[in-house]
C-alpha cells in the first residue's frame, strides 16, 4: 500500500446508522444490526475480547492456521489474491500470507477504516514486497467493481473468526453467493467455522469475566449517544448472551433493567422492564451443517481443519467439484 494513497472508502455514514438504528427500535422484539459495533472503540474492545481466556474461537484457529497454513495455501496456490472479509486487526492473515508468494495480492476488507489503515501498514511491513489493496466496506455489500481482478489468478475469499456465524442462515447463504460471484470460476472460500459445543464452553466465552464482551455490547449504546444524539442511560441497560440450542446460536441482548423511554431525533421508544434489543447472533455449525449450507451457494468442500477437540473448523470451498488445480509455486 503507498502511504499517500487514501484506502478507498464505502464506509456507513451517520444517515445509515439512524436509518437502521430507527428501523430496529420500532420493530418487536428491538434489534440493531451487528456491523454498528465495529467504530473505534467497539474494533479495540473486539480484540480485547479475543485475549479473554474464555473466548476459545480465535486462540483454536490461530493454532489451526499455524499447523496447517502451509497446507491451505498449497490448495488455494500461492499466488493468488486473497480477500479478507471483516479483517479487522488481521493477527491471524500472517500464519497464511507467509506461506503466499511475493506475487500474491493480499486485499483488506473492513468497515472500520483506522483498524484498516493500522493492519495494513503492519503486514505491509512484514511482507513488503507483496502487493496490498485495503477496501473500506462493508462486506455485505461486496464491491466487485473495486476489487481490481487479475487474469490468470485465483481469487480467494479468506473468512476466519466465524464471522459468517453472525448471519442468519439465509444471510449466510446470500453472503456465500456474493461470495461466489466475488471470486468467480475457479475461485475459494477459506472460511473459519465455530463448531456447536457444550452450551456450558459456549456462554462462558460470551460472559467473560472481565467483562470485555458487556463493554462491547454496551458500547452500541454509548456510539448511539455519541453519534445519533440519542438520550439515554447506558447504566439502565445490561449485557446478556445465552446459548439458544433450539437455534443452536449464541443470542446478544442489551436488556432494559426499568421501563424507560429513548428519545431520538424527535421520537421516542418505549421499553419495558426486561425488554430488549437483540444486537446479535453467533450461529454454530457442525462440518456436515456447513458443507450442507455452503452447498446451496454453489460451493464444494474440498478440505476441513480442525483443533484436536473438535471446538472449530476451518473449511476449504471451491466453485467446481473437482479437486482444485494445484497452481505452480
Ligand atoms: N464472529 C465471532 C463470534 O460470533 C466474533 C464476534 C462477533 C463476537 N461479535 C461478538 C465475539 C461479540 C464476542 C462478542 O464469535
Amino acid at each position: 500500500m503507498r502511504q499517500e494513497s487514501p484506502i478507498p472508502s464505502q464506509s456507513i455514514d451517520e444517515d445509515d446508522f439512524l436509518a437502521s438504528v430507527r428501523a430496529g427500535l420500532r420493530q418487536h422484539p428491538k434489534s440493531i444490526p451487528p456491523k454498528y459495533f465495529y467504530d473505534a472503540h467497539g474494533s479495540q474492545l473486539f480484540d480485547l475480547i479475543c485475549t479473554t481466556p474464555e473466548y476459545y474461537p480465535t486462540r483454536t484457529e490461530t493454532a489451526i492456521l499455524e499447523r496447517h497454513g502451509a497446507e491451505m495455501a498449497e490448495m488455494t496456490g500461492s499466488a493468488c489474491t486473497l480477500i479478507e472479509l471483516g479483517s479487522g486487526s488481521a493477527t491471524k492473515t500472517p500464519l497464511l500470507l507467509r506461506h503466499l508468494s511475493d506475487d500474491a495480492v493480499y486485499v483488506p476488507i473492513d468497515i472500520c477504516a483506522p483498524h484498516l489503515r493500522n493492519s495494513t501498514q503492519r503486514l505491509q511491513a512484514m511482507f513488503p514486497a507483496m502487493k496490498m489493496q485495503p477496501l473500506c466496506a462493508d462486506y455485505h455489500q461486496l464491491p466487485e467493481r473495486v476489487i481490481r481482478h487479475r487474469a490468470g489468478r485465483r481469487q480467494v475469499v479468506f473468512f476466519p473468526g466465524s464471522t459468517i456465524g453472525n448471519c442468519t442462515p439465509d444471510g449466510a447463504v446470500t453472503l456465500l453467493k456474493s461470495v461466489a460471484k466475488l471470486v468467480g470460476p475457479g475461485g475459494g472460500l477459506l472460511i473459519g467455522v465455530d463448531a456447536k459445543k457444550s452450551s456450558a464452553i459456549l456462554n462462558a466465552a460470551y460472559n467473560d469475566a472481565a467483562g470485555h464482551t458487556a463493554a462491547f455490547n454496551l458500547n452500541l449504546l454509548t456510539r448511539m449517544q455519541r453519534e445519533l444524539g440519542a438520550q439515554l442511560d447506558a447504566a439502565q441497560f445490561a449485557h446478556h448472551a445465552f446459548y439458544n440450542e433450539m437455534h443452536g446460536r449464541i443470542e446478544m441482548h442489551l436488556v432494559s433493567q426499568c421501563r424507560q423511554t429513548i428519545g431520538m431525533n424527535g421520537e421516542s421508544f418505549e421499553f419495558e422492564q426486561g425488554e430488549s434489543i437483540h444486537t446479535e447472533n453467533s450461529y454454530k455449525y457442525s462440518t456436515q451443517e456447513f458443507k450442507h449450507l455452503a452447498r446451496k451457494a454453489g460451493w464444494h468442500l474440498q478440505s476441513t481443519w480442525h483443533d484436536e477437540d473438535e471446538l472449530f473448523n476451518v473449511h476449504y470451498f471451491t466453485l467446481s467439484a473437482a479437486e482444485p488445480l494445484k497452481l505452480a509455486r
